[in-house]
């Protein structure tokens, strides 16, 4: 195991040679009983992967083909407000589903329920769950004494795979019923368009395997994009709470440059520099990874004078290369400004040349989550103050691959009247639709 500590050999080992090391560790318990190994970010680096990763390029690309998307993220975003308006107690609630309900129209065309648990929101929220436990190094008996998966079923040491049994049930019903979902819309000329729906139409109707690859690839979108961009909401929200100066100033930028008549949306990125300043310093303050994804090296490699045997894992130290104290000066304090651009001061280096990963595995979804951050951060700090109770949170966050804050309490209320109605009318805007969870009822 080989842990990076310094950005440039990451650059150097996972980007400029990532011919040899893109791959991924391979665990017996959560690759092959659990089945991630079918999910783009486990998959080995091979051609199947190589499929996959073509096919989320067509719909995440680029900021150009993300802009299709504005739409759906600026009525989602509109909704949480008015879920946050009505139901302010449920603040994590509502993050969980406004990231879920972006992703599944998206990748699916799926409305989910608006007010109240969807079936596949909480659905993909048991699957990540799973994941994060599966994944664990060492946690699996199987994965130390590899010899257990030929011993015959009942026999002392075999209990892992009734629970790995059970998640991967999870897995396949997150992979197989959106997939249905989608066939179904599809025959009865109902769906709407989605990743999904337009790899379906590029493909024969019998070609079983690029079925399989696409909706392996749907799942990527799904599961990769809810639970990360949950966790930066979640750190936005606790630094809101914690630093009222700087939520003060990005509200002075949001009055004078919006003013209180309109919702900010995704076309006023180059006018709110402070407002994108917030975004990036959430992004670095903690990186929703901060060990990134581990990569595997496909062939042996010398670096620095270091042999890196065939089978490596390699580790790249993201939460420190966004706190080194000599790049980024304080900082364990949150403070947007250092990525503004003053005549004293250059902006500090974009967080997100670490935290979204590297060379053939960056994240392909990383245009999609910051659109899906900046426009419910700028919308959150236009309408809401947001405050502590009078316990006032700690900074601290869960361990795991994707690492949350620890749940704390915070009141997030209208800034005004006149901002409350702003919320109430957005809703003659963005109308709420009803839900496909009934459509799924037939399925699950
Ligand atoms: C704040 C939000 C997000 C962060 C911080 C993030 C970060 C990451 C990181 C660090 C990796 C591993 C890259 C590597 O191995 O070097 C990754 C992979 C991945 N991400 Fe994201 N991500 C985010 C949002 C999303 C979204 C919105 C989607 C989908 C729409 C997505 C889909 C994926 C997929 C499919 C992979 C696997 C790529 C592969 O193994 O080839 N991510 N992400």
């Amino acid at each position: 195991m080989v842990i990076l500590n310094d950005p440039k050999l990451a650059f150097e080992l996972l980007r400029d040679r990532s011919n040899i090391h893109s791959g991924r560790p391979h665990q017996n318990f959560s690759c092959d009983l659990v089945g991630w190994k079918n999910a783009t970010a486990m998959s080995p680096y091979n051609d199947y992967w190589k499929i996959q990763r073509k096919n989320i390029t067509k719909v995440a690309s680029s900021n150009v083909s993300v802009t299709a998307f504005d739409r759906v993220q600026e009525e989602e975003a509109a909704h949480f407000l008015m879920n946050v308006l009505a139901e302010p107690d449920k603040l994590f609630d509502h993050i969980r589903a406004e990231a879920g309900t972006v992703i599944l129209k998206i990748t699916y065309g799926y409305t989910a329920e608006n007010r109240g648990k969807d079936p596949l929101v909480e659905l993909a929220r048991k699957a990540m769950w799973a994941f994060a436990e599966s994944t664990v190094p060492g946690k699996w008996a199987v994965d130390i004494f590899p010899f257990l998966k030929y011993l015959p079923e009942g026999f002392p040491g075999t209990a892992y795979r009734k629970t790995g049994r059970e998640m991967r049930k999870m897995l396949f019903d997150c992979v197989e019923k959106p997939y249905a979902f989608v066939k179904q819309q599809m025959r009865e000329k109902r769906a709407k368009t989605s990743f999904l729906s337009q790899a379906i139409e590029t493909i024969g109707a019998d070609d079983e395997y690029m079925g399989f690859v696409h909706k392996w690839t749907a799942l990527a979108l799904f599961t990769g994009g809810a639970d990360t961009t949950v966790s930066s909401l979640m750190t936005f929200f606790l630094a809101m709470t914690l630093y009222p100066d700087v939520q003060k100033k990005a509200q002075e930028e949001l009055d004078s440059v919006i003013g209180a008549e309109r919702l900010p949306v995704a076309a006023d990125k180059d006018n709110l520099p402070y407002v994108y300043a917030v975004m990036l310093e959430t992004h670095r303050w903690h990186p929703v990874l901060p060990m990134g994804l581990p990569h595997t090296s496909d062939a042996e490699d010398v670096c620095k004078g270091y042999r890196i045997p065939k089978g490596a894992i390699l580790l790249p130290n993201t939460w420190w290369y966004t706190h080194d104290p000599a790049v980024y000066p304080d900082p364990m304090t949150f403070n947007p400004d250092r990525f503004v651009q003053t005549r004293t001061h250059n902006p500090e280096p974009d967080p997100r040349n670490f935290i979204f990963g590297y060379g053939r595995r960056i994240c392909p979804g990383r245009h999609v989550a910051d659109n899906a951050l900046f426009i419910t951060i700028a919308q959150s700090l236009a309408v809401f103050d947001i405050k502590p109770t009078d316990v006032v949170p700690k900074v601290e966050f869960e361990p795991g691959i994707i690492s949350h804050p620890v749940p704390y309490e915070c009141r997030v209320e209208p800034r005004s009247e006149k901002h409350r109605e702003l919320i109430e009318r957005s809703e003659e805007r963005y109308p709420w639709e009803e839900s496909d969870a009934k459509e799924l009822e037939g399925i699950m």
